[in-house]
């Protein structure tokens, strides 16, 4: 492998490992375009939590290759699953489970993080817990600090998934609607792409969209009008008005563009979030995923957000691809009984 990024966090940082009575877990994560791997404790602290990006990789095809991706996560997650342990200053001899996310994503590139585990789970005679990735998403603030009574509202937006669930407990989400075409960063990622930004469009949306001057808001037109009980998201409309505008107006300033479009972007994620919370009176609420690492975003949560109004939403590390999400919420599975066999298998869809 000739280009990569590795990175690794302990968030929060704790670097001695408590012993005697504590679930010491191994959260593996191969879903899409990230190796990871992560140990957490008692579902909460974070010992270790180590993510190799394969985005290097993919870059020159403006999205995720899945073969590329397969290969990439199987010549990397043994060594990270050492540096896990290692930096976590644990063997595997003192984990109480292993976990892995075995749905949504890409087929090939689940089973290489879900074998990881079963090899584990039957060599070392512990649990084997295959994670839910949405769901393991919107846990990750809870390895934070954060509390937040069930029922909640999880607001889940990354490259692959918009969706809207009521989380009534763990393992009991409701989903109340979801993106009826492209997902919000794949909107990003799109956008960028025919602007000729690079990829992956977020960040560098974001970064770009600081610097206009001239603060219109283009594409509010094609805000949705509220209807209660309509909870779907929907991305092709702003993405071809986009490209229109940018067809009929060549010379205007990209910064401008950009914008406007992720005004309008985040606004819809806004919107249905705060209809959702008002019309079903459930004041908390996550947003998690990808796209939640954006700093707009959350200035407009807060802008909106009433009083009363809870919204958390983790720290950019983890909103974006990780293990310890997976780690942390598989504590709560093996806290109930709820284990996999070694015959579990992996999904492409929740
Ligand atoms: O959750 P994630 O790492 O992977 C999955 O899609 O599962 O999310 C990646 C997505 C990409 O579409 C990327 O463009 C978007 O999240 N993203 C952002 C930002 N950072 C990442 N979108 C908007 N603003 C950002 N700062």
């Amino acid at each position: 492998m000739t280009s990569n990024s590795t990175r690794s966090s302990s968030a929060p940082l704790n670097s001695s490992p408590k012993t005697s009575g504590a679930a010491i877990g191994l959260g593996l994560e191969s879903s899409c375009d990230e190796t990871a791997a992560a140990i957490v404790v008692d579902g909460r602290t974070v010992l270790s939590n180590c993510i190799y990006s394969q985005i290097d990789l993919h870059r020159d095809y403006a999205g995720v290759v899945p073969e590329i991706a397969s290969r990439a996560h199987l010549e990397i997650i043994n060594g990270l699953i050492a540096r896990a342990l290692a930096e976590a200053g644990v063997g595997f001899g003192d984990l109480a489970y292993v976990a892995s996310t075995s749905r949504p994503g890409l087929v090939g590139s689940l089973l290489i993080g879900l074998q990881s585990a079963k090899a584990i789970a039957f060599a070392r005679g512990i649990p084997l817990v295959a994670v839910n990735h949405l769901e393991a998403h919107l846990y990750a603030p809870f390895l934070e600090g954060h509390e937040l009574a069930h029922p909640y509202l999880g607001l889940l937006v990354s490259g692959g998934n918009t969706a809207l669930y009521e989380v009534a407990g763990v393992g009991d989400l409701r989903l109340l609607g979801r993106t009826t075409d492209d997902a919000a960063g794949e909107a990003f990622d799109k956008i960028s792409k025919f602007l000729g930004l690079g990829y992956p469009g977020g960040p560098v949306i974001e970064r770009i969209a600081r610097t206009a001057r001239e603060r219109r808001r283009i594409f509010a037109k094609i805000l949705p009008e509220p209807r209660p009980d309509d909870y779907r998201f929907s991305y092709s409309g702003i993405k071809t008005a986009v490209i229109n505008h940018l067809r009929q107006h060549p010379d205007e300033k990209t910064e401008e563009i950009v914008y406007a479009f992720q005004e309008t972007a985040l606004e819809i994620l806004v919107r249905r979030l705060y209809a959702a919370a008002r019309g079903r009176g459930i004041p908390r609420m996550v947003v998690a995923g990808g796209v939640a690492s954006n700093g707009r975003l959350r200035e407009l949560l807060e802008e909106h957000r009433l009083p009363d109004e809870t919204v958390v939403i983790p720290s950019p590390v983890l909103c974006t691809d990780n293990a310890a999400m997976v780690a942390g919420l598989a504590y709560h599975y093996v806290a109930s009984g709820r284990t996999d066999s070694l015959e579990t298998d992996v999904h492409a869809r929740a």
